[in-house]
């Protein structure tokens, strides 16, 4: 697997550093010269990481009513990180496509099944639907990954009947939270949602159980457009539904040697009150990562997308209130080491300027 100065790394932590600051804490480790096991990476995350563990249960929806921004490759670079600090995480997979439940483990049928056994091995998943119809318990549905305390639940084609199930309950907007939610919160530190980009029924559970909601915005004029929408939308189902969620949106595929992409992004970070500091970029490395199911922090740990996903969940764990007091620092020089591209990470936020010199701020934009 890693070695140990590769897996200090996955934290943004130096092997030197912790060396000369905790010489002790080696003697813990199982294989201190050696590549650390499963394990021995979450003792080095616990102690050298980012990510501490929440005094109470957090529950976020990954939402946004766009396809393709990066929900799912989000979701699963937040759990696993998280999970290698040693906190509990549980993903609820809620998108019919079904892509986070590949990209946490569940492998599917192998090519060289029979058909037969293949359609057993797919018909033996059970998800919320027959947690729904009483045909499992909660704990028969949760699936543990390789990482120790990463759990999730898989997503099944009946999520669709579950969807069409919900519209004749009582209380059809609370079923996730007082049937599922609620009870992980008893066993987890986070609970992540991973939503379809349609805002079906499924969707409003997620939205009513969360305490956050975290939205990829794509940098592309599409989804430009699409958001105001989508807030107006947020903002009456939280007034209607007298909820109180925290709004994160993470500005996603940024390329910054594109005028228009660039443009939108710093739009983003200059009007929207919710928007983050860091981003992801369009990356090789994030792509590779996904289909790799791994986070871009364990697949290139070295590499500048890797600083900055550690940045962002950093940013998103402070958010939640999950972040190590000192992550600021060490992983602004953890990004200024690797050659990421926000020397300006925390500077001036680089507003758009019109013909005149103005700062448009947007308000031309009419987005708000
Ligand atoms: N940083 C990245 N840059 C470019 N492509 C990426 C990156 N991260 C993931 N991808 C790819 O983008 C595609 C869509 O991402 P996904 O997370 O599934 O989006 P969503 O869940 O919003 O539909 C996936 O095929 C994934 O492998
Ligand atoms: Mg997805």
């Amino acid at each position: 697997m890693y070695t140990l100065k590769k897996s200090f790394s996955i934290f943004g932590a130096d092997l030197q550093d912790a060396m000369a600051s905790d010489p002790d804490f080696f003697s813990r480790l199982k294989s201190a010269k050696k590549s650390p096991d499963a394990e021995d990476l979450l003792l080095i995350g616990e102690r050298f990481g980012f990510f501490k563990k929440p005094t109470r249960p957090i529950a976020a929806s990954v939402f946004v009513t766009k396809g393709g921004v990066l929900k799912t490759s989000l979701t699963l670079n937040l759990a696993r990180m998280a999970a290698l600090h040693g906190l509990k995480v549980c993903v609820v997979g809620l998108d019919m496509q079904g892509d986070i439940t590949q990209a946490l483990g569940n492998e599917g049928p192998d090519e060289n099944e029979s058909l037969e056994e293949a359609l057993r091995t797919l018909n033996s998943l059970r998800g919320l639907s027959e947690l729904f119809l009483g045909q499992a318990t909660l704990d028969q549905i949760l699936i543990e990954t390789e990482v120790p305390g990463l759990c999730f639940i898989p997503e099944t084609p009946e999520l669709v009947s579950l969807d069409q199930s919900l519209l004749t309950r009582n209380r059809r907007e609370y079923w996730l939270q007082e049937n599922v939610v609620q009870p992980l919160k008893e066993r987890f530190d986070l609970i992540l949602m991973d939503c379809s980009p349609n805002w079906n029924r499924l969707i409003n559970n997620a939205l009513v159980a969360s305490d956050v909601l975290i939205s990829p915005v794509e940098c592309k004029i599409n989804n430009f457009r699409n958001l105001r929408t989508f807030r107006a939308l947020i903002a009456e189902f939280k007034k209607d539904m007298r909820l109180s969620f925290e709004h994160i949106m993470v500005p996603t595929r940024v390329v910054s040697s594109r005028r228009l992409s660039r443009e939108i992004f710093d739009w983003y970070r200059a009007n929207l009150d919710s928007c983050v500091a860091g981003s992801i970029r369009e990356s090789v490395q994030g792509e590779e990562a996904t289909a790799l199911r791994l986070s871009i922090a364990e697949h290139s740990p070295g590499s500048a997308p890797a600083a900055e996903i550690r940045l962002l969940l950093a940013e998103i764990a402070e958010r939640m209130g999950i972040a190590q007091a000192d992550w600021k620092e060490r992983l602004i020089l953890d990004q200024a080491k690797l050659g990421g591209s926000g020397g300006d990470w925390f500077g001036e936020r680089s507003f758009t300027k019109n013909e005149e010199g103005h700062e448009t701020r947007g308000t031309d934009l009419n987005l708000n």
